[in-house]
């Protein structure tokens, strides 16, 4: 069985020298945690600080976020061949927050995918309703122009390097993790929706995450269930302890 995939994404959060602090506790508590696979997703300025403690050990190193262009005159932005060089193997694309305050659309997030994929980093899709989407009965609908739109023209064989991480806005940050079983019940929905734009097979292969209020509490529920890969964590990646105790209860 394929391992899971455990991914802090830390948000704004931490300057170097916290981040330092951080994952040295870390690889304390879970030096040995080869039984998962483990991404810690720091904000630009601390992405040299965790490269050169984590460097050849269990602990892969991403970015939060990425512009679609090489280089040239983007004030403020930085490329897949950048991240790539400063040591990254992942980088989250279309998070819920880039797309409420930064405005990121299915469009510019399929570009960011297709640069990632250009320089072989392995793009965390994230695709997720809101709360009234919810609500007014629309999760399948939001969830499938989320995928749909966002993988246009990603081949086949590119899929094979993209992580979904399905992330209902409405319970990022709140407390509020989605139940189990209305996790479970869109990822069956996106490995369908993958086997329908791909041909059969390519869910097997994929996968798909979940992230939203994950804590050492629920952790192990949601990973019991097979059609859960992995998780997205946010705030519970913050602080070393919690984020140790998630680790070794995704270890089965
Ligand atoms: P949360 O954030 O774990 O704090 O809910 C998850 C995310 O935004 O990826």
């Amino acid at each position: 069985m394929q391992k899971k995939l455990i991914v802090g994404n830390w948000k704004m959060n931490k300057t170097p020298a916290e981040a330092a602090i951080f994952v040295r506790a870390l690889q304390k508590n879970v030096g040995a945690a080869n039984e998962v696979d483990l991404v810690l997703c720091p904000p630009f300025t601390a992405l040299a600080a965790v490269y050169n403690i984590t460097s050849g050990s269990n602990i892969i190193l991403g970015a939060q976020n990425v512009y679609w262009e090489d280089s040239g005159a983007y004030t403020g932005e930085v490329s897949a061949a950048m991240l790539k060089e400063a040591g990254c193997k992942y980088v989250i694309i279309g998070h819920s927050e880039r797309r409420k305050y930064f405005g990121e659309t299915n469009e510019t997030v399929n570009k960011k995918l297709r640069s990632a994929l250009n320089v072989e980093l392995i793009p965390i899709l994230c695709i997720g309703e809101g709360l009234t989407e919810r609500e007014n009965g629309e999760a399948f609908r939001v969830v499938e122009d989320h995928l749909r739109e966002g993988l246009n023209e990603i081949s086949k064989e590119e899929m094979q390097g993209v992580v979904i991480a399905y992330e209902p806005v409405w319970a990022i940050g709140t407390g509020k993790v989605a139940t189990t079983n209305e996790a479970k019940e869109i990822h069956l929905l996106i490995y369908e929706l993958l086997d329908k734009i791909y041909g059969k097979n390519i869910s097997s292969s994929t996968r798909v995450i979940y992230g939203g209020s994950v804590t050492p509490e629920n952790i192990s529920s949601l990973l019991d269930e097979s059609e859960i890969s992995g998780v997205l964590v946010g705030g519970a990646s913050l602080k070393a302890d919690s984020f140790s105790q998630i680790i070794v209860r995704s270890v089965k």
